[in-house]
């Protein structure tokens, strides 16, 4: 028996709606990265939204939402694959129910922490935060909106009981992972620019450290 044939009793791999949810999850950061970059370079959410501040609220909006969406068609996906024994009992599903508090909490602080504009690519769009943010779970986590999502995306997968939401988290994880270095030397590259433009006009008050890694 070949390891994708043991495989297919955990995940039941002939469903459409496994494909369909890996594709939303890796669809999202593909999607924010690419406007993002496009944002940076031509301005053309500014332009459209007639502000860099509605134009980043607007992203946000989309965002979130397809966020919103990605998360249904991942539900979705639990509800036709397949449970198993292990996964079914009350531990698995008291650590599910933790993951999810302990995911959403960290979503929930670093969004307080960040702010709107800070979440959502605001640095993209030119508006910068003017300090490192280091609190709560900056000091946990570099990332912890990603890491937050993916243990979301387990715990829901524990609490289902479903090996395919495990498998699906995998995926998840690895998309972040290549998000993440995406992400940041960019992220980087636009403080840098920031803080090299503060100096060369002899202003270096409110000089920049590093933003977080989102
Ligand atoms: C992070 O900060 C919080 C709140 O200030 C604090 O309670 C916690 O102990 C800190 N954690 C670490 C690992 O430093």
């Amino acid at each position: 028996m070949s390891f994708l044939e043991s495989y297919d009793h955990l995940v039941d791999f002939s469903q459409k709606s496994l494909f369909i949810s890996a594709f939303a999850i890796a669809f999202n950061p593909t999607f924010w990265n690419i406007v993002a970059r496009r944002e940076y370079r031509t301005k053309f959410i500014t332009k459209f939204f007639g502000s860099a501040q509605a134009g980043c609220y607007a992203l946000a909006i989309t965002i979130f939402s397809l966020g919103l969406l990605r998360d249904f068609l991942y539900e979705r996906a639990l509800r036709d694959q397949p449970s198993h024994p292990l996964l079914e009992g009350e531990l698995p599903t008291y650590a599910g129910y933790a993951l999810l508090a302990l995911g959403n909490l960290f979503v929930i602080s670093s969004t307080w922490q960040l702010g709107i504009t800070g979440t959502f690519l605001g640095d993209y769009f030119g508006i910068l935060m003017d300090d490192m943010v280091t609190g709560f779970p900056f000091n946990v986590t570099n990332a912890p909106m990603y890491y937050g999502s993916t243990m979301s995306f387990l715990g829901t997968a524990l609490i289902y009981g479903k090996p395919a939401g495990v498998f699906l988290t995998g995926v998840v994880l690895a998309v972040y992972l290549v998000a993440i270095q995406f992400e940041n030397p960019f992220t980087a590259a636009i403080y840098a620019k920031r803080a090299s433009a503060q100096k060369s006009k002899g202003g270096n008050k409110g000089s920049v450290r590093d933003k977080k890694e989102l």
